[in-house]
């Protein structure tokens, strides 16, 4: 897919940080915006903004760590005639704790939101993509997803489904006009980290803009990458990372964000 033009764009997690900064990095006058989040308010202010300044936008607003919650979303954009060409899945969440202190609620919400949801949108999305060719699905996982990480553990976990599902189907589908990327950032300016009752402190100046990931993100899906890690020192650091022996790894990242055992 060389282009975002004349395409219908579906984006979930828009409220807020990287998809509200790639929401606005497609600002165009031949696109459809299309718009999904719980966040009902925000997500009807940037309606009103990207479309004073020419383009046309649609809010839904869904819960999408409920069961079922993609097939909803989908069956009201298919009524109101919408043909997604391009699927960025990027809303997600994590929960920061010892695995046995995060309720089950908790986690098996995060699982619908990182995965089933995601998985199911893909799934209804694609028969369209393929009798349309020239589409596009950017999946946003996370440099999280490369190892266990200690005290974010069905978090990380998440991660990692998301790359390996999204490398297999770039495999399948790069011959059949469907891009499939993988854009894994690594600790990013948004809400997320307090979201997830993370420790930030160290992490700041680590921290790249969400602006920057995103147009990382969506430069790498028009050049066809399969996998994209958002900054150099990311990528190197993911890279370096993979040398070393896991149980160092995971020593390493525990002690860096073992305070979860102090609390
Ligand atoms: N920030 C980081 O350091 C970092 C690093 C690596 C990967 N990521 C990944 O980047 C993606 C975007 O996160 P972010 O950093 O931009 O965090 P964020 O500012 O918290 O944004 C998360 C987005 O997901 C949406 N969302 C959360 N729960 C939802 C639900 N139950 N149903 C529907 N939408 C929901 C939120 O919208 P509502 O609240 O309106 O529902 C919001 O738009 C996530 O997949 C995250 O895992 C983030």
């Amino acid at each position: 897919m060389k282009t975002f033009k004349h395409k219908t764009i579906l984006i979930t997690g828009a409220s807020s940080g990287i998809g509200e900064a790639m929401t606005y990095q497609l600002i165009d006058p031949t696109v459809k915006l299309v718009l999904v989040g719980r966040s009902e308010e925000k997500l009807r202010a940037m309606v009103a903004v990207l479309e004073a300044r020419g383009t046309w936008a649609q809010a839904y607003v869904a819960d999408l760590s409920k069961p079922g919650a993609a097939e909803e979303l989908f069956r009201r954009l298919s009524e109101d005639g919408y043909r997604v060409d391009v699927l960025i899945n990027n809303a997600g969440a994590g929960k920061y704790g010892r695995f046995d202190t995060i309720s089950l609620e908790e986690t098996l919400a995060m699982l619908r939101l990182n995965l089933e949801n995601l998985v199911a949108l893909t799934h209804l999305c694609i028969p369209h993509m393929l009798k349309r060719g020239d589409a596009g699905i950017l999946n946003v996982a996370s440099t999280a997803g490369f190892q266990g990480i200690p005290y974010m553990a069905v978090y990380a976990a998440t991660k990692s489904f998301v790359i390996a599902f999204s490398e297999a189907l770039h495999a399948e589908y790069a011959d059949k006009g469907i891009t499939v990327t993988c854009l894994c950032p690594g600790p990013t300016a948004t809400a997320f980290q307090e979201r997830a009752g993370m420790p930030v402190k160290g992490l700041r100046r680590f921290m790249e803009s969400p602006e920057k990931v995103a147009i990382a993100g969506l430069r790498a899906l028009l050049r066809g990458e399969v996998l994209h890690i958002s900054g150099t020192p990311n990528a190197l650091t993911a890279w370096l990372s993979q040398l070393a022996p896991r149980r160092m790894r995971l020593a390493v990242t525990r002690r860096l964000l073992g305070g979860a055992e102090d609390t």
